[in-house]
């Protein structure tokens, strides 16, 4: 399904380019937006490479990938990048990922942000349930994805290999339903 818009009151979700190379660079490569994610900082030449395949990917039919720039409506500037990954092994079902720029933080739009990805999975894909795994130690993506109506689910032991050792991750979960009752 190409291509993927969605706007909620400051921002909108877009398909990315290669103009938004330094966009992403400025979230996967800074050491405190990725502090808590599954991998070390990005370089540009992995941003790069990063950008080209989820282009392609959003070529693809069935279309397994949707990597989204979050875009600022007042300066239409990237300020994050969004994630929907569909799940292989369950039907209608995707995990979902996201940071924003260190500079957008503690505005509300975390949850802004989780919110449209949610209305592009439910609404435009038409999914039963999404997921979302998050270090222990991330606190603040914990209270975004409440916020923003996720339950949480379990513990992953040992998920992801980063910064020299396994880490466990957090997992959430939200229905259809689930998410019809937040609007
Ligand atoms: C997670 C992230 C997207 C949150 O974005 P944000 O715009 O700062 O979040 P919001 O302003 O929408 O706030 C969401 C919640 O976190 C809380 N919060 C935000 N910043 C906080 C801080 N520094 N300390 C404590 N709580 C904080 C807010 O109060 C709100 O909770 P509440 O509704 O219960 O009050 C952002 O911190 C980020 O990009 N982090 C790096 C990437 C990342 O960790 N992604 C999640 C991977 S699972």
């Amino acid at each position: 399904m190409y291509p993927v818009q969605h706007s909620t009151p400051r921002l909108s979700l877009r398909e990315l380019t290669v103009d938004d190379v330094d966009g992403v660079l400025a979230i996967y490569g800074d050491p405190e937006a990725t502090r808590y994610l599954s991998f070390e900082p990005r370089t540009r030449e992995q941003v790069e490479a990063l950008v080209r395949g989820a282009i392609a990917a959003s070529g693809t039919e069935p279309r397994t990938e949707y990597a989204l720039a979050v875009v600022s409506q007042e300066t239409s500037d990237l300020i994050g990048f969004a994630r929907l990954a569909m799940d292989p092994h369950q039907q209608r079902a995707a995990t979902l990922g996201f940071a924003l720029r260190p500079d957008a933080w503690g505005q509300g739009l975390g949850v802004e942000t989780v919110r449209a990805l949610l209305a592009v999975a439910f609404g435009r894909l038409d999914l039963h349930r999404v997921w979302a795994a998050r270090s222990p130690a991330n606190t603040v993506s914990e209270k975004t994805l409440l916020r923003a109506g996720f339950v949480e689910e379990g513990r992953i032991r040992q998920h992801v290999f980063v910064h020299d050792a396994w880490r466990d991750s957090v997992t959430y979960g939200i229905v259809e339903a689930e998410w019809r009752a937040t609007l």
